[in-house]
């Protein structure tokens, strides 16, 4: 049995379709060679279009690529013999090859998901794709053919994830088959045309070498992020969208023994851990009826009953923040996440938001306390003016005073100008004060390292 419902079936008059071209093989005499060709393209044009249209794109995202290839041939040959078009075997294999690697690629987009330099893709309608490029945004010249095309191709991301996109389910989250994160708007939501984001995974994972490369921070702050990593300190990466927090994420958790048992709780997969042991789980939006969700929340609470060494939670968003500090309070040290928010202050205040939202009633000293408790050390991340993305601050959280969580800022970046290459320049303000995880620094043998590191800085 076909694995398209309407694959042998003959449709319904689509009215608006062109009237069938003439049959090329009448006994009229033959047209001029240029028309004749003009007319050959259009009849492969509607057998393109009649193809697309009968398709069903679950079907498709579920039909391994070479059955795929045979069933869209048949499907061809059909809608010729319909339309009474004329094609010989070569063409209908090469209009189906064609086809078939437009249905599985992404069509235009293609291009510039190869290219690495490409770092995220903002469709905004068929003609117009921004991209970014080294930090900068640029309009890119590639376009959809039409609505219809680029509809297409968000019909197939989203069924590659098993949902639908349309007008009563407008918004999906959705991942390719690289890694890289997508996010598709339809209209009404989305006023002019679909639109689509595209996070690209980076299929070299950034390390601190590497961001020190990229000037996101000195030697000696990658080597106090590292010891912060190596002796299990619970840690924050806050910064705003696209400011390179999973990137810190990536690179931190490199420093995890490969002894440890790590479970990573994320909305969309993007963690990059090298690890032999880690367990990934990801959650699960409501279907269309609106059942069936699995929130990080779920995720978390069933985290601590797998016996975690550590527990990465790629971003807090709502209630699981509580989770999150339970599982740091409790002995999973050395877990880490990320979090929106524009300073390291700003990201207590968020998680203390998320906790007071789950848990109604918990008094917001209470709160604190627990915070102070559990989190250790707080990474900002931002992306600046000239494209950079930096380490703009790190900082300890020490304890409470009254009802006042008590941080001190172990690197503070300060800008002080612009170079000839027009990058922003600044250099890092450092704290000598003992840090608080001192006896841990003991435990795991990294207090010289750490006392090195801070003295280079
Ligand atoms: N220091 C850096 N230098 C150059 N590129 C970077 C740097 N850090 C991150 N990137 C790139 O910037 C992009 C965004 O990074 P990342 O996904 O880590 O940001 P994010 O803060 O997690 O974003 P979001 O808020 O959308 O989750 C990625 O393509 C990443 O490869
Ligand atoms: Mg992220």
């Amino acid at each position: 049995m076909s694995v398209f419902p309407t694959f042998g079936q003959r449709p319904a008059a689509p009215s608006a379709l062109p009237p069938p071209a003439p049959a090329q093989a009448s006994e009229d005499a033959p047209p001029p060679r240029a028309e004749q060709g003009q007319t050959h393209a259009a009849s492969m044009a509607e057998v393109r279009m009649l193809c697309l249209q009968r398709m069903d794109p679950m079907a498709v995202a579920s039909t391994p690529p070479d059955r795929l290839a045979l069933e869209v041939e048949r499907l061809i040959a059909d809608i010729a013999t319909e339309k009474r078009i004329q094609l010989n075997g070569r063409e209908q294999r090469s209009l189906a090859g064609d086809l078939v690697h437009d249905m599985l690629g992404l069509g235009p987009l293609e291009t510039l998901l190869q290219d690495d330099l490409i770092a995220d893709i903002m469709v905004n309608g068929p003609h117009r794709i921004f991209i970014e490029r080294r930090g900068k945004v640029e309009l890119s010249p590639i376009r959809f053919r039409d609505t219809a095309h680029l509809s297409n191709i968000c019909q197939r991301i989203a069924a590659a994830v098993g949902r639908r996109v349309d007008e009563s389910s407008p918004m999906v989250d959705a991942r390719l088959k690289d890694g890289s994160r997508v996010n598709i708007v339809f209209p009404p939501l989305a006023l002019d045309g679909p639109y689509v984001s595209i996070r690209k995974f980076t299929k070299k994972p950034i390390d601190f070498a590497k961001l020190v490369e990229f000037g996101a921070m000195t030697p000696q702050v990658a080597r106090v992020l590292e010891i912060a990593g190596r002796c299990r300190l619970n840690i924050i990466i806050s910064g705003g969208t696209g400011s390179g927090k999973t990137t810190l994420l990536n690179a931190l958790s490199r420093m995890i023994d490969p002894g440890e048992r790590i479970v990573t709780v994320e909305d969309a997969a993007e963690l990059q851990l090298q690890q032999p042991h880690v367990v990934r789980l990801e959650t699960r939006p409501a279907s269309l009826e609106g059942r069936g969700e699995i929130t990080q929340r779920d995720l978390m609470r069933n985290a601590l009953r797998m016996r975690p060494d550590r527990v990465i939670i790629g971003e807090v968003r709502a209630s699981e923040a509580f989770d999150m500090l339970q599982a740091m309070n409790t002995g999973h040290d050395g877990s880490m996440s990320t979090v929106h928010s524009n300073t390291t202050r700003d990201a207590l205040t968020r998680i203390e938001n998320m906790v007071q939202m789950g848990s109604m009633g918990l008094p917001s000293r209470a709160i604190r306390t627990q915070i102070a408790g559990a989190v250790h050390m707080i990474i900002q991340a931002e992306r600046q003016r000239d494209g950079g993305r930096r380490v703009t601050q790190v900082s300890e959280v020490c304890g409470m005073e009254g009802d006042v969580i008590i941080m001190n800022d172990i690197f503070q970046l300060e800008m002080n100008g612009v170079g000839p290459d027009g990058r922003l320049r600044g250099t890092y303000k450092v704290s000598r004060a003992r840090p608080g995880f001192q006896s841990r620094l003991q435990y795991f043998g990294l207090e010289r390292a750490w006392a090195a590191a801070m003295e280079e800085a």
